[in-house]
This record gives C-alpha cells, sequence and structure tokens, in this order.
C-alpha cells in the first residue's frame, strides 16, 4: 500500500480485528461496491435487548475496506442497535486518521454493511 496511508490503517490492514465467520450470527449484511466491485459482510449476534454481543467481517476487498472493516466492527461491538445505526463512514476515517480521497468509497461500503446487517436483524424481528 502507499505512503498515503496512515500508521492506524496499515496496522488495521495488516493485522485485522474480528476477521472471520460469526456462526451463530442473527444478523447478517452483504453489500458490493458499484465503484471497484468490492464485497463487504458483515456478521453480528445481537441479543433480545438489542446489544451488539458480536460482530465478524470477511472483506473481498482492497487493504482500506479491510481497515475500515477492523476498525468499525471495533465502533459498534458492545453498543445498541440504534447507537450502530449512527456509525457514518466519516466517523470510521476520523478513527483511521484519515483516508486518501480515492478511498473514501471503501469506508461507505463498512457503513453499508453495517446498515444492512441491522436491517436484516429488525426485518427477523419484525417478523417474530
Ligand atoms: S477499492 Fe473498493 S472497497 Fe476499496
Amino acid at each position: 500500500m502507499s505512503m498515503d496511508y496512515t500508521e492506524k490503517v496499515m496496522e488495521n490492514f495488516t493485522n485485522p480485528k474480528n476477521v472471520g465467520e460469526l456462526e451463530d450470527a442473527n444478523a447478517v449484511g452483504q453489500v458490493g461496491s458499484p465503484a471497484c466491485g468490492d464485497i463487504m459482510k458483515m456478521m453480528m449476534k445481537i441479543d433480545d435487548d438489542g446489544v451488539i454481543e458480536d460482530v465478524k467481517f470477511k472483506t473481498y476487498g482492497c487493504g482500506a475496506a479491510i481497515a475500515t472493516s477492523s476498525v468499525a466492527t471495533e465502533m459498534i461491538k458492545g453498543k445498541t442497535v440504534d447507537e450502530a445505526k449512527k456509525l457514518t463512514n466519516q466517523q470510521v476515517i476520523d478513527e483511521l486518521g484519515g483516508l486518501p480521497s480515492v478511498k473514501i468509497h471503501c469506508s461507505v461500503l463498512a457503513e453499508e454493511a453495517i446498515k444492512a446487517a441491522l436491517d436484516d436483524w429488525e426485518e427477523k424481528k419484525a417478523a417474530k
């Protein structure tokens, strides 16, 4: 990756948190980026009180997408669904200390994947 990345981006890219499958997930969201074709999948375990107990992701995409997913999952773990819904890609970028402008869409993918998983949970809950 180029010199345009902050240390925090590099750290989260080389050692991402919360990567993998979440076997007992009850909320799953998958989104693709029209800009580059990369795909991100978010899996969460949300308890009856709406607290995100665990979250994991899989990203078939670039380093910035992996770094943003890693940080975003750390930011929403232990939070409520309502709190997690408010997470914006800008907050993720700030947490990473910035992203090159051509990589902003990667952080949008993280925000959208989280929202898709939260929507999935709410739909399942409403159907009960
Ligand atoms: S280049 Fe597509 S998600 Fe980063």
